[in-house]
C-alpha cells in the first residue's frame, strides 16, 4: 500500500482503490466543573471509573486511537483523538483562553441531575458560529445512572440541537453506559467533515 503525506497532523496512507488514512485531531471536552468531563474520558481511555472526585488542575491532554471503516467510500481510517481536558473552571474562562485554539471536535457535558448545566450547549454553539469552519458537536447528558433523561426538561435542549443537528446522549462514566458510542460518533463526524473537505475542488 502507497503511501502519502496528508494535511497537517495527519498521515495519509492510500492505494487507488480500498484506503486507508491516518488523523489525528484535537477534540476538548467542554462543560461546568464537576459534570464529568475527566470520568468520561477515563472510561474512554482507560475504561475505569473513581468515585472522588478531584478537579482537574491545568489542561490535560489524553490520546485514543481507533479505526473507523466507511466501506461506502471504500475507506478505513485510523482516528487518533487527542483529548483536551482542561481545569475545572468557569465557561468564561474556558471561552477566553487558548484551549479551544485549533478545536476540530467538541463534547459538551452537562450533568443530567443539574439542568442549570445544560446551558453550556448554546455556548459552544455560539462559539462553533464565529470559527471559520463547522465545528463537530456533540451533547452529553452525563451521569444518567442518577436519574432519567425521560423526565429531565430538555426541550431548549432539544430544539437548539435539532437546529444545528446535536447529537444528544444520555451518558454515564460510572457505568460506562453510551461512552463509547458518544465517542465515536463524534468520530464519525469528523472523518465525515474531513472527507467532505477532501472531495472539494
Ligand atoms: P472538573 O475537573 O472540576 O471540571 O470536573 P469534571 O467535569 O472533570 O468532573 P469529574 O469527572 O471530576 O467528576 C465529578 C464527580 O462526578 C466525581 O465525583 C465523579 O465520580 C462523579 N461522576 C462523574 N461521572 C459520573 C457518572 O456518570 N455518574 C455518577 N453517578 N457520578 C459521576
Amino acid at each position: 500500500m502507497r503511501k502519502r503525506r496528508g494535511e497537517v497532523g495527519a498521515t495519509i496512507r492510500g492505494s487507488d482503490l480500498a484506503q486507508e488514512f491516518e488523523l489525528i485531531k484535537k477534540v476538548c471536552l467542554i462543560g461546568d466543573p464537576g459534570v464529568g468531563k475527566t470520568s468520561l474520558v477515563r472510561r474512554f481511555v482507560y475504561d475505569i471509573y473513581d468515585d472522588k472526585y478531584i478537579s482537574t488542575i491545568g489542561a490535560k491532554v489524553t490520546q485514543k486511537a481507533f479505526g473507523l471503516d466507511l466501506p461506502e467510500q471504500d475507506l478505513r481510517v485510523e482516528l487518533s483523538l487527542l483529548v483536551w481536558d482542561i481545569a475545572g473552571q468557569g465557561r468564561e474562562q474556558m471561552f477566553r483562553g487558548t484551549f479551544l485554539k485549533g478545536l476540530e471536535g467538541a463534547i459538551v457535558v452537562a450533568d443530567l441531575t443539574r439542568p442549570e448545566t445544560f446551558t453550556s450547549l448554546g455556548d459552544v454553539v455560539a462559539y462553533s458560529e464565529r470559527q471559520p469552519a463547522y465545528v463537530p458537536t456533540i451533547f452529553l447528558l452525563n451521569k444518567c445512572d442518577l436519574a432519567d433523561p425521560s423526565t429531565a426538561d430538555l426541550d431548549d435542549v432539544n430544539v437548539l440541537a435539532d437546529a444545528k443537528k446535536i447529537p444528544v446522549l444520555p451518558t454515564s462514566a460510572k457505568t460506562g453506559k453510551n461512552v463509547e458510542e458518544a465517542f465515536s460518533r463524534l468520530g464519525r463526524m469528523i472523518v465525515d467533515r474531513w472527507q467532505k473537505n477532501r472531495e472539494r475542488p
